[in-house]
């Protein structure tokens, strides 16, 4: 993905289009003064606002309109067509809007406006004393910045055990790993932005401890904190192999930006890596150090790959397209033992390895819960507004286990643009929003030419329908249980991903 995804293209739209070319709920790109404008038609009115993604920019012009917002095709952010705001994450910055004016039967863009004020739902009413977040990723950060969005004014702290600020997880084992885009890609914010905003950004503060009754924080170098209102949003840790060697230093794992960091210097060395474990990590581990040239040999218990998260179908073309690409799999074993030079399996083989990664899941981070006293099952329970047992403490992101709207079971997922999402519920309903969880969950990977976008979740499902071709990598792929669609998966179908995450809501809200 490169910086200028939406080349300057389309009409010029200072100059004026016929007013008869945007039909109601069309899009057409264009430009002024030098900028990609995305026109939309919706409810009889017409927009302007910038045609790129603020995440990634995603081409806006081949999202979906919904009412008066329009959705990215990559990883579904939703901007309003009438002020450019984010309204849900991945994107968290607005994209500029222009005036519009209809004359003649045309239609002209104007001026640039200005961003409009945000409503001060929150101003109105103070909100808790003070607001602490304990976790400094997906969930945490997106919650700070929204609390300043819904002009939440009292102090936020954000104490994050991780010596780096918020930064894209899901980066560090994609392009990042595979040393194809900079290291200034990965904060997702510069330092001085938390600053700005009057967020007291704490890194390296591991929180030892919660007192629920005197709302207070202890962290491990025994400082304290009083809190208002807490948000848990501790994320999960990779799972670690007990076998002999795992302590030895050419062994990886991958959660943070230092892990990242590691096995980037550790693959610039090497010729040869071993990967333990066939998950979305591993695997995406396997494709960036395939990408940096190194042999790469994954091992992993099940004899086929990713058959569990989304059936035997795509799972075969997942493995066929780490076969095309040179990765080596040793399946249906596991190492027995990690030695300097190699790792042992417990089919007998050896395998020659300059370093291993680690990728075999991970596990929510529920200590700090756990003591406090708050109901933990698979997970800190939230309900449907992400509040735990206890009130005044919401939980969001990895840790959290929440009643899915769509089944009604209790559900908990590790995606990045649920995480945020959740962040950004749990802020607003910590001001009093009252804001039902309801957003559908949704994720991606990216494992050398092949690219997933997942909308829904089916933890089982008794049948998968395939449209189009796997292997032309061109199909939507729909996971039923009793008939009810619970999940569909894509491969080179933007607009039918963006489709399935419209109809599982409305499937919502008709539950509701
Ligand atoms: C390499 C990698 C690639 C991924 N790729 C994708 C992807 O492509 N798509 C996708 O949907 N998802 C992906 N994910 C998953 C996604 O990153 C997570 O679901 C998401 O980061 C969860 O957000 P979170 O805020 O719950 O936790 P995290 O982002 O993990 O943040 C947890 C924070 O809590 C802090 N913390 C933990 N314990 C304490 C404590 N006691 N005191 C203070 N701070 C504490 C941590 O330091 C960290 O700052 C990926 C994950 C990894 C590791
Ligand atoms: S590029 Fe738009 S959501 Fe990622």
């Amino acid at each position: 993905m490169s910086d200028e995804n939406t080349k300057l293209a389309g009409p010029d739209l200072g100059e004026g289009i016929p007013s008869a070319d945007l039909a109601e709920g069309g899009m057409i790109l264009g430009q002024v003064a030098g900028e990609a404008v995305l026109l939309a038609r919706s409810g009889g009115a017409v927009f302007a606002i910038g045609a790129e993604c603020s995440h990634y920019h995603g081409p806006l012009v081949e999202g979906v309109l919904v009412a008066d917002t329009v959705r990215c095709p990559w990883h579904h952010a939703c901007f309003s067509l009438r002020t450019g705001e984010a309204l849900r994450a991945p994107a968290l910055d607005p994209v500029p809007c222009w005036r519009v004016e209809q004359r003649d039967g045309r239609i002209y863009v104007r001026e640039k406006l200005e961003p409009a004020a945000r409503s001060a739902r929150a101003v109105a009413q103070p909100g808790p004393e003070s607001i602490v977040i304990i976790g400094g990723g997906a969930a945490g950060s997106a919650a700070a910045e929204m609390l300043r969005r819904e002009g939440y004014a009292r102090p936020v702290t954000m104490l994050s055990a991780d010596d780096h600020g918020p930064y894209d997880r899901p980066n560090l084992s994609k392009d990042y790993l595979a040393g194809s885009v900079p290291e200034e890609w990965i904060p997702l914010r510069p330092p001085e932005f938390y600053a700005a905003r009057a967020i007291e950004l704490k890194l390296g503060a591991r929180v030892a401890a919660i007192d629920p009754g005197a709302r207070e924080i202890r962290l491990a170098d025994d400082s304290r904190y009083d809190y208002g209102a807490l948000l848990l949003a501790t994320g999960a840790a990779p799972i670690r192999l007990t076998i002999p060697g795992i302590e030895l230093p050419h062994i990886h794992y991958l959660r943070t930006l230092a892990d990242s960091r590691a096995i980037v210097a550790a693959a610039s060395a090497a010729r040869r890596a071993v990967v333990i474990g066939a998950s979305f990590i591993g695997l995406e581990v396997a494709a960036s150090l395939r990408a940096r040239g190194l042999e790469v040999h994954v091992v992993a218990p099940e004899t086929h790959p990713m058959d569990r998260v989304l059936g035997r179908d795509v799972a075969d073309l997942v493995r066929k397209v780490h076969d095309d690409h040179g990765v080596v799999f040793h399946l249906g074993t596991t190492p027995a033992s990690l030695e300097q030079s190699h790792v042992m399996l417990q089919s007998g083989e050896q395998l020659d390895a300059d370093f291993v990664v680690v990728g075999v899941g991970v596990r929510p981070e529920t200590g700090l819960a756990e003591q406090a006293g708050l109901a933990v099952d698979r997970g800190v329970a939230v309900d449907a507004y992400l509040q735990t047992s206890v009130p005044g403490i919401w939980a969001a992101g990895d840790i959290a286990r929440w009643p899915d709207r769509l089944t009604g079971e209790k559900i908990r997922i590790e995606h990045w643009v649920v995480a945020e999402r959740q962040g950004q519920t749990a802020a607003r309903n910590m001001l009093g929003a009252g804001e039902r969880f309801d957003a559908v969950p949704f994720f991606w990977t990216q494992q050398h030419d092949l690219l997933l976008s997942y909308a829904g979740h089916a933890a089982k499902w008794d049948r998968v329908e395939i449209d189009g071709s796997l292997a032309g990598k061109d199909c939507t792929v729909t996971y039923r249980e009793s008939g009810r669609k619970l999940a569909v998966l894509t491969i080179g179908r933007d607009r039918a991903s963006l489709a399935a995450e419209i109809e599982l809501e409305k499937m919502i809200a008709a539950g509701a």
